[in-house]
């Protein structure tokens, strides 16, 4: 087996066919820390490689993972591992290992989400058990507080290696959460609220935000997944959609259905939601939200923003702008392209700085 130790670059998982927005927007994050560096696209992720040679530790040090858009998960590669034989890849990795590093928090084993990758996850699976015997073997102790490590299979004889920061880096397997579609949601599109909630909030805000009592607007509600997830947690939801919502959903007694345009409805009072997943172009929706923000109609925010065809990463950066300006100094803005987002992202903005019991 070939190793190739000199490998000094930052690894990134994204959506596939999203490579160069994910690699814009490294090289833009990269830009403004004065880090030079160029980028090379795979299917399914990116590597960014400084030019200098403490620009990768420069990096990881001042970027927060959570600022990242299309990034689902980052790590330092360490080395690349190519001619790994089947009789026996994990010794070779883990020698590799052992020789960067004596200790590591938790082992992942992963690939890229694209399709010509995912005949590799059989093989992740498998292969876990015996990278963690040989690292043992080598005396690389794996307890908490250590990095993660991650090998990344490029192909069935070709691996990077890499580590990361467990406080700055995605807590999922492949940066991808694993949620199931719950029995009775009216779409799949409920996992993308549920992955944003999960992912955006912390325990203690979904407890104290996520109750009932608390109230919401869903604009492009129907057929109502994100609705429904509101309601199932007790919510009052005031649905709004010219288009039919589920069956179950009208006769919800915690869903109101308000068959008017999405642009302009506004709520009685303030609420503390605003779900927004109105297919539209992703200004409007931007501009929108902040208006809702600006004007204090809501206090938190999920919204879906469409994808432009092309330059998604300065769309983006601008979308989030007009956002930002719309929230108060101790305001949250955070935004992600979700394992359940299509061409699409989904921003959270919450005006609250703590929750508020
Ligand atoms: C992607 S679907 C929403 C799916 C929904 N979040 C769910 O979980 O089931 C987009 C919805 O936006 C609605 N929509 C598009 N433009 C709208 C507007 N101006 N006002 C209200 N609804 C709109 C469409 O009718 C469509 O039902």
């Amino acid at each position: 087996m070939n190793v190739n130790a000199d490998t000094r670059a930052c690894l990134l998982y994204c959506r596939p066919g999203l490579e160069n927005d994910c690699a814009a927007e490294v090289s833009d994050r990269a830009n403004d820390l004065d880090i030079p560096g160029w980028c090379r696209t795979g299917n399914g992720y990116v590597e960014f490689h400084p030019s200098t040679p403490d620009g990768l530790t420069e990096l990881a040090r001042a970027v927060r993972f959570t600022t990242l858009v299309f990034p689902r998960q980052w790590c330092g590669v360490i080395a690349r591992c190519d001619d790994l034989t089947p009789s026996d890849r994990a010794s070779p990795l883990a020698a590799a290992v052992a020789g960067v590093c004596s200790h590591i928090g938790a082992l992942r084993v992963e690939h890229a989400d694209s399709m010509e990758a995912r005949p590799l996850a059989r093989l992740a699976r498998k292969l876990h058990g015996p990278i963690a015997n040989a690292l043992a073997r080598r005396g690389v102790v794996q307890d908490a507080g250590g990095p993660t490590l991650h090998v990344f299979l490029l192909t069935g004889d070709q691996a990077l290696l890499g580590l990361s920061d467990p406080a700055n880096a995605s807590p999922w397997i492949g940066g991808i959460p694993r949620l199931r579609a719950p029995a009775g949601a009216p779409s799949r599109s409920t996992l993308k609220l549920e992955e944003a909630l999960a992912l955006f909030l912390n325990e203690r805000e979904r407890t104290a935000w996520l109750r009932p009592g608390r109230r919401a607007v869903d604009l492009g509600a129907a057929p109502g997944g994100w609705s429904w997830f509101m309601a199932q947690r007790g919510l009052q939801v005031d649905a709004v959609d010219n288009a039919c919502l589920a069956a179950t959903l009208e006769a919800s007694p915690r869903v109101h259905h308000h068959r008017t345009d999405g642009f302009t409805f506004w709520p009685r009072q303030r609420v503390d939601w605003l779900l927004c997943d109105m297919v539209e172009r992703p200004h409007r929706i931007a501009q929108l939200s902040a208006d809702w923000l600006k004007t204090v109609y809501c206090r938190h925010a999920v919204v879906n923003l469409k994808l432009p065809m092309k330059k998604r990463w300065q769309a983006v950066r601008d979308h989030l702008e007009v956002l930002r300006e719309a929230l108060p100094l101790c305001g949250r803005l955070a935004a992600r392209q979700l394992y359940h987002d299509r061409e699409e992202i989904t921003v959270f903005a919450t005006t609250a700085s703590l929750p508020r019991d």
